[in-house]
């Protein structure tokens, strides 16, 4: 395969160079043989789908995992780091795709998280603290209290203080794994221009992003990683998007997969449930609109941060609304609450699914706490409710069959069939679905995608939210590209390919 490290090199001695890096996690092969190079003043750009291995390969650099073969340099002394302090002492910073933001501290607090300036008597300098931070937090072109309570601000301005924190520390080499995740894009602008501010003092920057526009935007060389494999680096002018996408999954090598394109079946005949029109809430959603019709399954695909989770929440009356709203049947609607939304039939199955399930309690109780009310409202008849879900579990090939046993004890895949299951004898009218096969096995994937189509089938109108391509293209009828709170794409009719989705978003 073609590696153009070393040409762009200009003969320049690597800042940082991994060699033949191979890392397990029990028996999942991570990183295979994977090497790497970083050159002083360059921003490096590092692609590759859900799992293909990047952060792995960031933590390896930034000290957090250091079990792994193959042998990591930097300015040509081959070092093992330790922990985050080891890679700070060695002039390294990251920051990490999970924001470690303490929330219950102020700004100041986090910014200077572990570094707090003193005063001569050794107390905590504040007032110099939070000038400092203050400072900092204003060279991103923000304008924050510092004494303000960091949980209290909005996600994208969280993620802009925690990268204030490691792009001021003076690190020489700046990991940030996915840094615009919850950005908007003048956010990202003002990124933007303090990268290119730190890459002229000769800092180096590697900048992990689904977004691969802002990658290419960004980045002096890109490298695309598929399957825990580094497949290409090369100078960013001789790229493009959909170059890099093919190199991201391979197109072209093999024909296609299961879930890797679809035929789409959109009916603008059917009527539409629930429209979403024109929301906009100032930040994460900027006017989408979607129509959700009868019997017709609507994915909606985005990357993380494109505003998935925000148009769940909006559908719920959870995100304050600038602008537009919702309509059922034809008709205006305002939900306060989850609770109020059921009542008018519509059903959320989010991706957390603890959060609405019972994991103390037996499954039959899980199943049965949606149509508690019909088989009795006051008083529960566990023997009723007990012959129900047995009639579930077996349709549903729940394992192990028992409708008895703690939930808790089933696997994700198996909680996730209970999760749907109570909504089959309890037919909403509207069904959403945040991530509804994430992280499950084949067969309980086959499993759950029966289940959504033959409620489907049954004339639910089904929306599902996800930022796997291969989900949207097993399950939606008609597709709706999310990105940066906007509609980019509507497929409705005819073949796509995962390649199309990766380009529109
Ligand atoms: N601590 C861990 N324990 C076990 N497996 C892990 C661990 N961290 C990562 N993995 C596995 O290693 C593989 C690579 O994961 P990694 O997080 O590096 O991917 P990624 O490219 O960063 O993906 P994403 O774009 O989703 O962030 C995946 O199969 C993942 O499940
Ligand atoms: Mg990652």
């Amino acid at each position: 395969m073609p590696d153009h490290n070393t040409e762009a090199s200009g003969g320049q001695e690597p800042l940082l160079e991994l060699s033949n890096v191979s890392k397990h996690f029990g028996g999942v092969l991570a990183l295979k043989d994977v090497s790497f190079s970083l050159f002083p003043g360059e921003i490096h750009g590092l692609v590759g789908e859900n799992g293909a291995g990047k952060s792995t390969m960031m933590k390896i650099i930034a000290g957090v995992h250091h079990e792994f073969d193959g042998t990591m340099k930097i300015k040509g002394r081959e070092v093992r780091l330790r922990s985050a302090g080891d890679a700070l002492a060695n002039s390294i910073g990251m920051v990490h795709q999970e924001l470690s933001i303490v929330p219950d501290l102020t700004v100041a607090e986090n910014v200077f998280l572990g570094t707090q300036p003193l005063t001569s008597i050794g107390t905590v300098d504040w007032a110099k603290m939070n000038r400092e931070a203050k400072k900092l937090i204003a060279s991103l072109g923000l304008d924050i209290d510092p004494t303000t309570t960091m949980g209290s601000l909005p996600v994208g301005l969280q993620q802009l203080v925690e990268l204030s924190r490691v792009l001021f520390s003076g690190a020489q080499i700046i990991i940030l794994d996915e840094p615009t995740s919850a950005l908007s894009p003048p956010e990202v602008k003002q990124l933007f221009d303090v990268l290119r501010r730190l890459r002229s003092e000769g800092r180096s920057i590697i900048f992990i992003s689904h977004f691969l526009d802002d990658v290419v935007a960004i980045s002096d060389r890109v490298t695309v990683f598929r399957n825990g494999q580094k497949v290409i680096t090369e100078d960013t002018v001789n790229l493009t998007k959909d170059s890099i996408i093919s190199h991201m999954i391979g197109r072209g090598s093999k024909g296609m997969h299961m879930g890797e394109d679809a035929e789409l079946k959109g009916d603008d005949q059917k009527p539409v449930v629930l429209s979403v029109e024109g929301v906009s809430d100032g930040r994460s959603l900027r006017d989408f609109s979607i129509d959700l019709r009868a019997g017709e399954i609507t994915g909606v695909y985005g990357f993380m941060g494109s505003g998935q989770i925000e148009l769940a929440r909006a559908l719920f009356g959870k995100l304050p609304l600038r602008r537009g709203g919702l309509k059922l049947d034809g008709k205006p609607v305002k939900f306060r609450s989850t609770a109020a939304a059921r009542k008018a039939g519509i059903a959320f199955v989010p991706e957390n699914r603890r959060m609405m399930l019972f994991r103390t309690e037996p499954v039959f109780k899980n199943v049965s706490i949606a149509i508690l009310d019909r088989i009795h409202r006051l008083l529960v008849k566990p023997a009723a409710e007990k012959k129900i879900t047995e009639a579930h579990i077996k349709d549903l090939q729940i394992r192990p069959p028992r409708t008895g046993i703690a939930l808790g004890s089933l696997s994700g895949g198996n909680q996730q069939k209970v999760a749907l299951a109570k909504w089959l004898t309890h037919l909403p009218r509207v069904l959403i679905l945040a991530e509804p096969t994430r992280g499950m096995d084949v067969g309980a994937k086959e499993d759950v995608i029966r289940i959504v189509k033959s409620l489907r089938d049954k004339g639910v109108a089904i929306l599902v939210l996800s930022t796997e391509p291969e989900t949207i293209l097993t399950l939606a009828d008609r597709v709706t590209v999310i990105k940066k709170g906007t509609v980019a794409r509507e497929f409705s009719t005819g073949h796509i390919e995962k390649a199309d989705l990766l380009a529109a978003a």
